[in-house]
């Protein structure tokens, strides 16, 4: 088949960021395009933590996403959050899950949690009420260079944190090196990981070869070649455990493009097709609706999508960028063409 086409079942977003305002209105029509629904991370500032703020916050997503697309909400954990509160907001089918942001690892994370023993009570709440656990899995200790912060997780806090609550369902989100892949694999059914389109195209040198390229920075960081190789070996495997998380983090271009610039890839508008790109490369395109639309609803207990979403290979130019009122956004794969596109 020269141009072959691919139709699978309606895909779902198990990470993006959203944000608020003019931004969320920039931003939310691009996942709703492609997705049916999306686990919508908290860091707004001020985080989302409370019920009432979720609620408030998904009408607004929904205002700004239209009909058609199902904003799946998130709690920000902080040291000492009230447990009976999450298990309230995932019962009232407010919360989805609740998200784990160490203090200062990421972009929005000043609330996050300092110490996992401040939440021990939240999480054995939630494993009690079924409610997954989304876990950012880098360490922030200064002593540790950014590019080993994943795996230091691994052994100083995710391994205990599996250990401790045998119960819990655990995302471990955005991986990003092949310590993790295959921790993933080697945990019990409980335990499973999302991975962006941008950790399967690039590693260390798209950011760092030929001058400094703020928009392929994001965290994690992206590692050497070896780990990318092993995150498309996890992503095309077959395995339910590994399900399709953009981490699509805008950020406005002059915040990217900064003497300090902003941490975050914005890869909404054309997710499914970077995706589809590499399913194609690794000669797994049969596995592409297993990752996209399957194993993330079976591991949170959801229903899958009705309705389907159809591909075909030819040549896509991405936009140098997007404008939307004062809102420039550079997006992933700029400048490229991708060699799929959604026609359906
Ligand atoms: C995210 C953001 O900008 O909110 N940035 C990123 O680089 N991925 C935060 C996060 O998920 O770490
Ligand atoms: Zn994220």
């Amino acid at each position: 088949m020269t141009n072959p086409k691919l139709t699978i079942r309606r895909p779902d977003d198990w990470h993006v960021h959203l944000r608020d305002g003019a931004m969320l209105e920039a931003v939310a029509p691009y996942t709703a395009r492609q997705f049916a629904r999306a686990i919508v991370m908290p860091n707004l500032s001020p985080p989302i933590t409370t019920i009432d703020a979720a609620r408030a916050y998904r009408g607004r997503i929904e205002a700004a996403a239209g009909p058609g697309f199902t904003p799946l909400m998130v709690a920000y954990l902080t040291d000492g959050i009230d447990g009976a509160m999450l298990a309230e907001g995932h019962a009232a089918g407010v919360f989805t899950a609740a998200k784990l942001y160490p203090a200062h690892a990421t972009t929005g994370s000043a609330h996050g949690v300092t110490e996992v023993r401040h939440i021990h009570g939240a999480l054995a709440a939630m494993e009690q009420a079924g409610m997954p656990l989304l876990v950012h899995g880098e360490v922030t200790d200064h002593e540790v260079d950014v590019f080993d912060r994943e795996a230091v997780f691994i052994d100083r806090t995710m391994a205990g944190l599996v250990r401790d609550f045998p119960g819990l369902k655990i995302v471990f989100e955005h991986i990003t090196t092949e310590e993790a892949a295959q921790f993933v694999l080697a945990a019990g059914p409980n335990v499973a990981a999302t991975i962006t389109p941008q950790h399967l195209h690039i590693n260390r040198n798209a950011m760092l070869v030929g001058g400094i390229r703020p928009h392929a920075y994001c965290l994690p960081v992206a590692k050497r070649e070896k780990h990318r190789l092993a995150l498309r070996q996890a992503a095309t495997s077959g395995s339910p455990k590994f399900f399709l998380g953009t981490d699509s983090a805008p950020h406005r271009i002059e915040t990217k493009e900064a003497a300090c610039g902003c941490a975050g890839i914005f890869n909404a508008p054309f997710a499914l097709e970077s995706y589809a790109a590499v399913f194609d490369e690794e000669d797994a395109l049969d596995r592409l609706e297993a990752f996209a639309s399957e194993n993330g609803p079976r591991f949170y207990g959801l229903p899958f999508n009705e309705g389907t979403v159809t591909l075909a290979r030819a040549d896509n130019p991405i936009p140098e960028s997007f404008v939307t009122g004062d809102i420039e956004l550079v997006p992933f794969h700029a400048g490229e063409t991708l060699r799929w596109r959604i026609t359906g």
